[in-house]
């Protein structure tokens, strides 16, 4: 056998979203593309806004001697010194050029901090339901994943966190707006969270790093306040993209900031350099560094993915599904009607709808919705919930 054990196994047991993917490929062959309502995957739907044309086609006309070279593994200057300006003013906390790690995308950022802070054993609390590669990620850099179970809100389960900790955890990694649920923890769970990490590193006698995954941090509805897991605990990373707010998610590009007030922050910087270049990504793609540099302000039109929000989550209700109201990213989470969820995305996938089945993000009995469509397909996907809501009497 040519591949590892360990990668066959983990191949075997592939994420339930690319599996939903693919059969919504295979089943586009079998109906065509106009009679299959595949809302399986987080990809932005919208275009870049044109902001991000206008500086690609100036770099185009003008770009720099040496822009495609090798750069520092931490990115450009000017690009970290423009992120950090941004963050600063977003969350008045004091983040300068020497806290930003520019990255391969959020899951790079996630990539790079977990193996600067991970010796092999070392457990990384992850809160269910959760973004599946969380997974994978920890087992990449030899760390255990330990889930950890939230409230009925998919709120933080404060108690469950606190006992959940051991002498060998390491880290926690936090993700509001949450993927798969939409829901956005609140100010006093995340300050209870951040008094949790400090009783726990007290007790255990080394730091526990919270790792905030934040690639929906600007995709938040309503006005509303989105408190930021930062504020609550100085032991800190936020590991992000400009995937979903400025549609970039082929380009790859992310950055990892390291709280100001974190212990030890410089060392764990200098780490995070070290990582991104021997992981094999080097640096953070030239093109794309020049580009946000000047974007920080921009975004995919927010109110759009609303408008698609408020449409499924008032369709859904009204036939009689449970569901919170998503507050920010581009899901919907429902409960199952049937206890077995991954049974039910099967009577979808009759109607032609694609779903994932709430056990791929580690909670059976729900089932996760990317509204992140076409308009045209939420509505086609909306008739096939309605017949199957009908044929379970729901409502
Ligand atoms: C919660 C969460 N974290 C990380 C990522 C990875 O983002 P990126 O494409 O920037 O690597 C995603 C992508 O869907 C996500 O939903």
């Amino acid at each position: 056998m040519p591949i590892s054990a360990k990668v066959r196994q983990a191949m075997q047991s592939q994420s339930w979203i690319r599996q939903m993917f693919e059969l919504g490929i295979a089943l586009k062959k079998q109906y065509g593309d106009e009679n299959v309502y595949d809302l399986s995957l987080g990809n932005p739907i919208l275009e870049p806004p044109a902001a991000f044309q206008a500086e690609l086609k100036k770099l185009a006309e003008h770009p720099g001697k040496g822009t495609h070279r090798y750069m520092p593994n931490a990115g450009y200057l000017e690009t970290r010194q423009a992120v950090a300006t941004h963050i600063a003013t977003d969350t008045s906390l004091s983040f300068t050029d020497a806290h930003i790690v520019m990255t391969v995308g959020a899951g790079g950022a996630i990539n790079v901090t977990l193996k600067a802070l991970l010796d092999p054993g070392d457990e990384v609390l992850v809160l269910a339901p959760f973004f599946p590669e969380y997974m994978a990620y920890a087992d990449n850099h030899g760390g255990l994943a330990r889930i950890v179970k939230t409230d009925e809100s998919f709120q933080p389960d404060l108690e469950a966190l606190e006992k959940a900790i051991t002498p060998r955890t390491k880290a926690l990694i936090v993700n509001s707006p949450n993927n798969p649920t939409g829901v956005i923890y609140t100010d006093e769970k995340l300050r209870g969270l951040g008094q949790v990490l400090a009783r726990a590193q007290t007790r255990i006698g080394h730091p526990v790093y919270m790792i905030s995954d934040e690639p929906y941090a600007n995709l938040v509805y309503d006005s509303q306040p989105f408190p930021r897991p930062v504020h609550y605990y100085e032991t800190s990373i936020i590991a992000t993209s400009y995937s979903k707010d400025l549609s970039l998610a082929g380009e790859r590009i992310g950055y990892v900031a390291v709280h100001p007030s974190c212990p030890d922050a410089q060392e764990l910087v200098n780490a995070c350099i070290y990582t991104n270049r021997v992981l094999g990504f080097v640096n953070a793609p030239a093109l794309m560094q020049h580009l946000v540099r000047a974007l920080q302000d921009s975004h995919v039109d927010v109110a759009w993915y609303q408008r698609q929000r408020d449409t499924v989550y008032n369709a859904l209700k009204k036939m009689g599904y449970t569901l919170a109201k998503p507050q920010g990213a581009f899901y919907a989470f429902p409960r199952s009607p049937i206890p077995d969820d991954v049974a039910f995305v099967q009577e979808l996938l009759r109607e032609r709808v694609i779903v994932t089945p709430g056990t791929g993000f580690g909670a059976p009995g729900y089932f996760r919705i990317s509204y992140s469509v076409e308009e045209r397909v939420l509505n086609g996907a909306l008739e096939g919930f309605a017949r199957v809501a009908k044929a379970h009497k729901l409502g």
